[in-house]
């Protein structure tokens, strides 16, 4: 296999998104558009990756982070321009070079190296990734000879009346003889009606070389889509989230309604896992076989184990062992664990919380700050008083305590093993293991009260 290069052009400004951010950082499925073509490049293992900045460029390289090359083309002149600003970095190298568009995020692995496969067969020393659209506007369109040998590509604002009817258009997409395409880049001028150096020039320039110049035809041109308007990044979204979807399908995933399932790309579902609609899942949540997730359920970098059930929930950096139950109705916030047949019910909020294998919080408690011990009962009501007003302190309940319904525990606190606490309890001290600590006024009951009261003798007041 010869040597693999790539240069991905993210310098132009996007004006169309109309947006602070830098268009090719514009999320799709959970992450920058940009990142996906350089996911796939890695996935390709092409290492030697320049990555073109110009608009706003600090924020993209610090976005991107290092391990990357990075070129600045300070004005945008152009698409050839914009190549050339990456050609200290590759100059020298003998092989095959990619051309990839930071806003392009659809095309796979499998295609670029069917791309390159092509190209080698062909023995060529540039091959353009072409689509037919039935709709050509606006792109540059593939100009070939008697004999079909690809000959030029002009771009739509420049071709004739017949060329403009030409239906293969080019998706911008092209791999290159790495030393080749730097020694007809140096030829390629501006004189043309957008007065931009056209990367697109090289085509024709190589073929006038007598080089070979293939083209490699598309089966599904959406795959080269690219994003200028908040339209096409809803519709490139849409495409790739229907893709990932249809991927854990295939991997013995049940998704109920995939139009209605939003899964960021790198999360993972085990077998026979059952997606309920409305279901979010996104950055690095991981989840195992046999779960039954949703229907809406929000799911962000979870760690969710076997056998999981939830619903209604809303989760952060949080992990979820075997047959825990979840939901409805709950929210987990970052830094909690829920141990083994754990279930957390409905109305019940837990933040950086630790609950034991086998304890139950079944409703409307706050658990925050907590490390709850094993086969835990956390009654109706509970609260971790853990803030106040200036510093957050730890609750601890240890195996086998039961708190009574409507309790405050009031954080630094510990209950100790088996303890109880009854219900209606304001504690602030430490229970002893064993101990029931009763924390509330006692009862009074007033005999006959009732009979004294102006209702009873008839004599209710008027409004
Ligand atoms: C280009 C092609 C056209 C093709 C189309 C597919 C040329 C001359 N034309 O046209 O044949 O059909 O793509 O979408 O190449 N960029 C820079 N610096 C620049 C100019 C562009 O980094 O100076 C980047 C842009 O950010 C973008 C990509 O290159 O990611 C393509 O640029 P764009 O202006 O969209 O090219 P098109 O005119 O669409
Ligand atoms: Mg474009």
């Amino acid at each position: 296999m010869s040597n693999r290069y790539a240069v991905v052009l993210a310098a132009g400004q996007g004006t169309r998104m109309k947006s602070k951010l830098h268009k090719v950082l514009h999320p799709v499925c959970g992450k920058p558009m940009v990142q996906h073509v350089l996911d796939t490049l890695a996935a390709m293992n092409v290492h030697d990756v320049v990555v073109v900045v110009g608009h706003d460029a600090e924020t993209v390289k610090s976005t991107l982070g290092e391990g990357i090359t990075y070129a600045l083309q300070e004005k945008q002149l152009g698409t050839a321009h914009a190549v050339q600003q990456a050609q200290p970095f590759l100059k020298d190298k003998h092989g095959t070079t990619l051309i990839l568009y930071g806003d392009v995020p659809l095309l796979t692995p499998e295609t670029l190296t069917a791309l390159i496969d092509h190209h080698h067969a062909q023995g060529a020393a540039a091959t353009v990734m072409t689509a037919h659209l039935a709709d050509p506007t606006g792109y540059g369109r593939i100009v070939r000879d008697e004999a079909g040998e690809v000959l030029r590509i002009v771009e739509h604002k420049d071709a004739s009346e017949t060329e403009r009817k030409i239906q293969e258009i080019n998706t911008g997409i092209y791999c290159f003889d790495n030393e080749k395409m730097w020694g007809v880049l140096a030829q390629v001028g501006n004189d043309n009606v957008q007065g931009e150096y056209y990367l697109t020039d090289c085509i024709e320039l190589l073929r006038q070389a007598g080089e070979k110049v293939t083209a490699f035809i598309l089966a599904e041109p959406a795959e080269a889509s690219g994003v200028n308007d908040r339209v096409q990044l809803a519709e490139v979204e849409a495409y790739m989230r229907r893709r990932i979807c249809e991927r854990h399908m295939r991997n013995g995933v049940t998704i109920v309604d995939p139009a209605h399932t939003y899964i960021d790309s790198d999360v993972t579902i085990g077998a026979d896992t059952i997606i309920h609609p409305g279901t979010y899942l996104r950055g690095r949540t991981q989840i195992g076989a046999d779960c039954v997730i949703g229907p809406q359920a929000d799911l962000t970098d979870v760690v969710i184990a076997d056998k999981v059930s939830l619903s209604y929930a809303v989760i952060k950096g949080s992990q979820v062992e075997t047959e825990a139950v979840v939901g409805p109705y709950a929210q987990v916030r970052p830094g909690s664990r829920i141990g083994s047949k754990v279930k957390v019910g409905n109305f019940v909020e837990l933040k950086n919380a630790d609950v034991g294998a086998g304890s139950k919080i079944p409703h409307l408690s706050y658990v925050g700050d907590a490390e709850i011990g094993e086969s835990v009962n956390i009654g109706c009501g509970t609260i971790t008083v853990n803030y106040d007003g200036a510093v957050k302190h730890k609750t601890i309940v240890e195996d086998h305590a039961f708190i009574g319904c409507n309790s405050n525990l009031i954080a630094p606190i510990r209950v100790g093993k088996h303890a109880y606490v009854a219900a209606g309890s304001t504690v602030n001290q430490d229970v002893p293991a064993d101990a029931l600590a009763i924390a509330r006024e006692r009862q009074v009951n007033k005999l006959g009260y009732a009979n004294k009261l102006p209702r009873k003798q008839g004599k209710q007041q008027e409004n």
